[in-house]
């Protein structure tokens, strides 16, 4: 049993489903991935006996709904609504926006704080090449989230070689017209793109390179445990905002990290590049009254178990891991 709770904040990413509308390709193929069975899918009470556990033994300070494209399961306002009463003092989510537009407002009144966008193009034929949705539809969830205040709004572009990677000045102009911060991802060696990686992959330093042609970027101090290395940026145009480049491929963010997974599924991982987590979907389908101090020894193992250095192991998809 561990008797005191600790004080480092603790950050919480819970895969909601491995179900998405789109087929980034990237990210998987386009007959889609094996699915989880529906039965082994957490339900929200299980989701929330989860995060209650975590918080008798932790300093849970966020939590991000993740995918698949959370959004497509329904009534995930509930879920959303139930962490607010949990008392988690920051709940965001994160979504390939094609479901957006609908579902802003009922986000917004559940309690969630904010929402990570994808956003991979601003050029309609390379969007729907990429992924097979719409962007028009991407874009007016961008603006009714906007509109609705769930911000700061941060737009996610995976840069990728020959496909998006002449549009990185225009996604910052997009952003900044927004007063959105965009973060430019390096692609990572796992799922359906994993075989593509040597052509795609484009790393931080030349995204970052190909921006200062146009902008004056200036480092912010880093926090520890931090992905993004954030940028100030301004425009020719006058317009200045705040960058993020996330590197997982070239500088491995792995030193204070506090980041855990939850699987659709029921898996704990500690690390994105993990092999395999501790499943934790028995124990909350038990009665057990010691289950949350199981589930504390859990979560101590997979924080212990960090790797101090990543390295992709595995090959599923953000799908199937959680975005
Ligand atoms: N490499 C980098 N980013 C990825 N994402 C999904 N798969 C990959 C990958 N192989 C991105 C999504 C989303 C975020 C959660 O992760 O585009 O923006
Ligand atoms: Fe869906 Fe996200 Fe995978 Fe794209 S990267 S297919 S939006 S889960």
């Amino acid at each position: 049993m561990i008797a005191t709770k600790d004080s480092n904040g603790l950050y919480l990413r819970v895969s909601v489903t491995d179900r998405c509308q789109l087929r980034c390709s990237y990210c998987m193929p386009k007959e889609g991935i094996e699915q989880c069975s529906h039965k082994d899918i957490l339900n929200y009470e299980e989701i929330v006996s989860f995060v209650r556990a975590v918080q008798q033994h932790y300093h849970l300070r966020k939590v991000r709904i993740t995918g698949g494209d959370p959004l497509v399961r329904p009534n995930i306002e509930t879920l959303i609504a139930m962490l607010s009463d949990a008392g988690i003092p920051d709940i965001a989510i994160t979504t390939n926006g094609q479901l957006l537009t609908r579902r802003a407002r009922q986000l917004k009144n559940s309690g969630l704080h904010r929402v990570s966008v994808s956003l991979d193009s601003l050029c309609e034929l390379t969007f729907r090449d990429l992924n097979g949705g719409s962007l028009e539809k991407t874009l007016e969830g961008i603006e009714s989230a906007i509109r609705l205040g769930l911000t700061p709004l941060k737009l996610n572009m995976v840069v990728l070689r020959g496909i998006n990677d002449a549009e990185v000045g225009d996604i910052a102009d997009f952003a900044l017209a927004r007063g959105c911060e965009v973060r430019f991802l390096e692609l990572m060696p796992i799922g359906y793109g994993a075989s593509r990686f040597e052509d795609w992959y484009v790393s931080s330093e030349e995204v970052r390179r190909r921006l200062s042609q146009s902008y004056t970027l200036s480092p912010l101090p880093v926090n520890r445990g931090e992905t993004s290395c954030t940028y100030s940026i301004e425009g020719n145009r006058g317009r200045s905002g705040t960058v993020g480049f996330i590197s997982p491929y070239s500088h491995p963010f792995c030193d204070g990290c506090r980041r855990l997974r939850l699987t659709a599924d029921g898996n704990l991982l500690g690390c994105l590049a993990s092999e395999k987590g501790v499943s934790v979907r028995n124990i909350l389908r038990s009665d057990d009254p010691a289950a949350a101090n199981q589930i504390g020894a859990i979560v101590a193992g997979a924080l212990k178990g960090k790797p101090t250095c990543r390295t992709f192991k595995r090959r599923d998809s953000m799908a199937a891991i959680g975005g």
